[in-house]
Order: structure tokens, then sequence, then C-alpha cells
């Protein structure tokens, strides 16, 4: 291991909600590569303590839920209290399925929301008194779908666009202290949420075409955004979210024949 990636966050403590799991876990695992005390909050206590294993480095493992603001703040002080403060904090718990609205219960809509929006609320207001300020920084898992309007998925599309305006309102309120930003990953390969909405081969490979890099992102690919994102590199950087997606938001690249400008 060279020196810069040992020293790159040195001495930065960071939280990662729901980083016990897919693409959280990945940026728990390149943090601690990075030099960060790492700890990992999953609503699974088993798991958590896997995964903390798994990232070695000391890391941290911890059981909260992030739709309970009790115990999510209970998780943070403790994490606080064993590192000294938080200088990084990620709000990555998401939950999803595909329904249409005619078939998603009340409860079923307000689940998603409670997960994504109001815990990106609950793990960002918990924070900021812990936080290590100035310079501390902040990144929410947002998706191309807080953009872009996708059927079957009314509430995770509502919760990710809610996310999105959470991120700009508190870079405004939290700066200069703060850096608030979102990472919107395209679809990525090895994850639950890929697994639940493109669980068949054959329409996974139809859907490269379309993409302009023409192939799924991999986790490593997400943890570097995230990775650029806390670092001095992004020390201007607020209020952004940031498309780590092959470009599959700017475009169906399936629908493009360059063959007909060629003439
Ligand atoms: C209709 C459904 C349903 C389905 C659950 N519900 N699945 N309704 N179709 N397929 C309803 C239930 O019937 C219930 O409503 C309500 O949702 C809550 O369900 P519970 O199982 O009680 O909730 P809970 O145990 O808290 O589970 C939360 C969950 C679950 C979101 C429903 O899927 C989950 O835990 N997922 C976590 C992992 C995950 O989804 N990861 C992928 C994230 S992907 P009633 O009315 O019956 O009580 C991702 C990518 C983003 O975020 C890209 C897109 C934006």
């Amino acid at each position: 291991m060279n020196t810069f990636r040992e020293n790159l966050l040195a001495g930065k403590n960071a939280f990662i909600a729901g980083g016990t799991s897919g693409i959280n876990l990945g940026i728990a695992k390149k943090f601690a590569e990075y030099g960060a005390k790492v700890a990992v909050v999953g609503r699974n206590p088993e798991k958590a303590a896997h995964a903390a294993q798994e990232i070695g480095h000391d890391a941290m493992g911890l059981s909260a839920d992030v739709r309970d603001y009790d115990a999510i703040r209970c998780a943070m002080e403790n994490v606080a209290s064993a590192f000294g403060s938080l200088d990084i904090v990620i709000s990555g718990a998401a939950g999803n399925f595909l329904a249409p609205v005619n078939g998603m219960s009340a409860n079923a809509f307000r689940t998603v929301i409670d997960i994504d929006l109001n815990g990106t609320f609950n793990v960002f207001r918990g924070c900021h008194d812990l936080l290590n300020k100035p310079g501390a920084s902040l990144i929410a898992i947002s998706a191309g779908q807080a953009v872009n309007a996708s059927a079957l998925q009314a509430h995770a599309c509502a919760a990710k666009a809610g996310i999105n305006q959470l991120i700009r309102v508190l870079a405004l309120e939290w700066g200069p202290e703060v850096r608030v930003n979102g990472i919107s990953p395209g679809p990525i390969a090895d994850t639950e949420g890929m697994k639940r909405l493109a669980p068949d081969p054959a329409a996974r490979d139809a859907h490269y075409a379309r993409i302009a890099m023409k192939r799924w992102g991999l986790i490593d690919e997400v943890a570097d955004s995230a990775l650029f994102l806390c670092s001095p590199a992004a020390s201007y950087i607020t209020g952004t979210i940031l498309d780590c997606d092959g470009g599959s938001q700017i475009g169906d690249a399936s629908r493009i024949d360059l063959s007909r400008g060629m003439a």
C-alpha cells in the first residue's frame, strides 16, 4: 500500500448508515483502506458485526434502524465517544420493491419514504453537533429516479427526489463548515437493488445497450466517488448530486445510429 492511500483519510472518523452491505459496505471498506476509522450501522446486529470484521482496521459495527431517530442518535453518540468526533457521515440505508401505485398500501409507500427520506433526515439531523467542524463532509445516496420517473417505484422516486432537495437545503444551512453532497449511482452490479429491480439475466444484458458505458457499474466505482467527495480534492463542492451511472441518465444509448450522420 502506498503512502497516499494510507494518508488520504488518516485522522478522519466515518459513520456509515446502511454500511453493512452493498454500496455502503464498499464505501466503508474504501474509507478504511485510505486511513479513516469507520463505523457501520444497519438494522441487523449479526450483519453489522460481520461487516465490521470484513472491513477490518478496527471498524465498529452497530445496529440501529434509521427510521428510529433516538436509536440512530444513540449509535452516533457511541461512535463519536469511541472515535472522538465525526468527520464523515454517509446516509445510505434504502428500501425498495416493485409495485404499481394501485398495488401499494399507504403503509407500503410510507415504509420506503421512512427508510430513505426520513432516515436521511434522521442521520443528518442527528449528527450535526457531533461533527468535527469546519471540514466535515456528508453524503446521501440518491438515485436517477429522483429526477426521472420510473413506473412501479413511486415510493422510491418520491423519496430520492426528497433526498436531493434535503441535500441542497442542508448545504445552504450548514455551509461553510459542513459540505453536503449526494451520489446518484446508476445500475450497480452485485447489489440488493439490482437483484430486485433486474432479476432476469436476459433483461440485464438488454439493459447494457441503453447505457453509454455499455455495462453496469461496480460497487468500487461508487466508493471511489464517495472518496473523492470526502477528500480535499472536493473542498469547493457542496450541494451537488454526483451521477456515478455510466451515463445512464443522459439518454438511451441503444437508440443511437451514428451511420445516419455519415452519409
Ligand atoms: C407491495 C409491498 C411489497 C411489494 C412490501 N410491501 N413489499 N407491497 N409490493 N413487493 C408492503 C408490505 O405489505 C407492508 O404493507 C409494507 O410494505 C411494509 O412492509 P414490511 O415487510 O412490513 O416492512 P419492512 O420489514 O420494514 O421491510 C422494508 C421493505 C423491504 C422496504 C418493504 O423490502 C426491505 O427491508 N428492503 C431492504 C432492502 C432493500 O430493499 N434494498 C434495496 C434498496 S434498492 P402493509 O400494508 O401490508 O402493512 C434501492 C435502489 C434505488 O434503493 C433505486 C431506485 C430509486
